[in-house]
């Protein structure tokens, strides 16, 4: 029998996991099915270049604990690539390039933009397999992706350290968590760090109910207080917080916006400015003394938590059995304690975020945390 070759990527933005699924996937192939097993580097532009890594014989040790990617990931989508600085549909030459590769398979291991390429590619007639990672949590169709735990705890460990400083000084720390428009990391961390206030763009938040919280702490005799906030979390349209927007932003020039420098810094900060207007508005309000800290792409760094890697491992070792198997076109979920697989077309294209009814926002509510509702 011909000797079998399956490919592999990482795309979208990176997470602690990644080489352990890379790894779950290599070892049974090349180990137990005498497949061969190539990478292409740096996502969906690696495919389209051709650019590739040949993994032989205990290429894959050692990269179990490693965080980010060994193959080096992009942005790219294979519909929309800029390539020569042009913007150009770069699929047939991603269907090209897997048969010059003689695959049998591709495996694209990505989040929610990774899981729609991966379509695009299945639509054409090419043997595709998927793994869902991202910190962000909010892959359809699976209960948790990997890299998610890791985040938590690192957003987690924040907020503890966070608490000490905050008490010492009888301050006000907002804290901005990543998770696009999903409120997965948010909420977790936020729980699980003890926030007094949690805000995700699930719950659009009333400025006055989170002001209101942090009087209610202080008046208490809490001279500290901790806002756990999701990037995508948003104040409820049209209330009191839309008139305040402004107040007290210093208006961006369009001399500064066209000073690369000043756009290099814009462009670092501009994750923070929600959570920074939040915090002038609050101040404006409570009188308290605020402080703002974006966790960024700390979160996204670093080894993963050993959760992390069981499930990428699980994961990775299910989509081998799959594609030794022939079954293609789904992406490897967990579903309950199971890894099972989805057909990519109920995954591409739908975001999970927080139910309204998710036990984690009434487990919130019960120890006295505000979401941000008003009463
Ligand atoms: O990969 C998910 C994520 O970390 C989001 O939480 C965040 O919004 C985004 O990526 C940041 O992207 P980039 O690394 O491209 O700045």
């Amino acid at each position: 029998m011909a000797t079998k070759c399956f490919g592999i990527l990482t795309a979208g933005g990176d997470c602690p996991g990644l080489n352990a699924a890379i790894r779950g996937v290599g070892r049974p192939l090349m180990d137990m099915y005498q497949a061969e097993f190539i990478g292409f580097r740096d996502g969906f532009r690696g495919l389209i270049e051709n650019r590739v890594t040949r993994f032989a014989d205990g290429s894959l040790s050692g990269i179990l604990t490693i965080g980010g990617t060994i193959l080096g990931t992009s942005r790219d989508k294979l519909h929309r690539m800029t390539v020569g600085g042009e913007e150009r549909d770069m699929t047939d030459v991603a269907v090209e390039n897997y048969r010059k590769q003689h695959l049998d398979a591709l495996i694209c291991l990505g989040g929610g933009g990774t899981q729609k390429n991966a379509l695009r590619l299945a639509e054409r007639g090419l043997n595709i397999v998927t793994l869902p990672k991202t910190i962000d949590n909010d892959v359809a169709n699976t209960d948790v992706t990997f890299g998610f735990d890791t985040a938590m705890a690192v957003a987690a460990e924040a907020i503890d350290r966070l608490h000490s400083t905050a008490d010492s000084h009888h301050r006000v720390i907002l804290v901005e968590i990543m998770g696009h428009n999903a409120g997965w990391l948010a909420l977790g961390a936020g729980i699980a760090g003890g926030a007094d206030v949690i805000l995700i763009p699930e719950i659009p938040f009333s400025v006055d109910a989170v002001a209101s919280a942090l009087i209610q702490r202080n008046r208490k005799g809490k001279r500290f207080s901790i806002v756990a906030m999701a990037e995508g979390a948003q104040p409820k349209p049209n209330g009191k917080a839309d008139r305040r927007k402004n107040s007290g932003r210093k208006k961006e020039s369009k001399k500064d916006a066209s000073d690369p420098c000043q756009e290099a810094l814009h462009m670092s900060l501009v994750g923070g400015e929600n959570c920074a207007r939040l915090a002038h508005q609050l101040e404006d309000i409570t009188g308290l003394e605020m402080r703002v800290t974006s966790l960024g792409h700390l979160q996204r760094g670093g080894t993963p938590s050993p959760a992390d890697r069981l499930l990428a491992t699980r994961l990775g070792t299910a989509c081998a059995q799959l594609v030794h198997d022939g079954e293609f076109g789904v992406m490897v979920g967990l579903q309950g304690n199971e890894c099972v697989p989805v057909p990519l077309i109920e995954v591409a294209g739908n975001r999970k975020t927080v139910p309204l009814d998710h036990p984690w926002l009434e487990t919130a509510r019960l120890v006295g945390t505000s979401l941000g509702e008003e009463k």
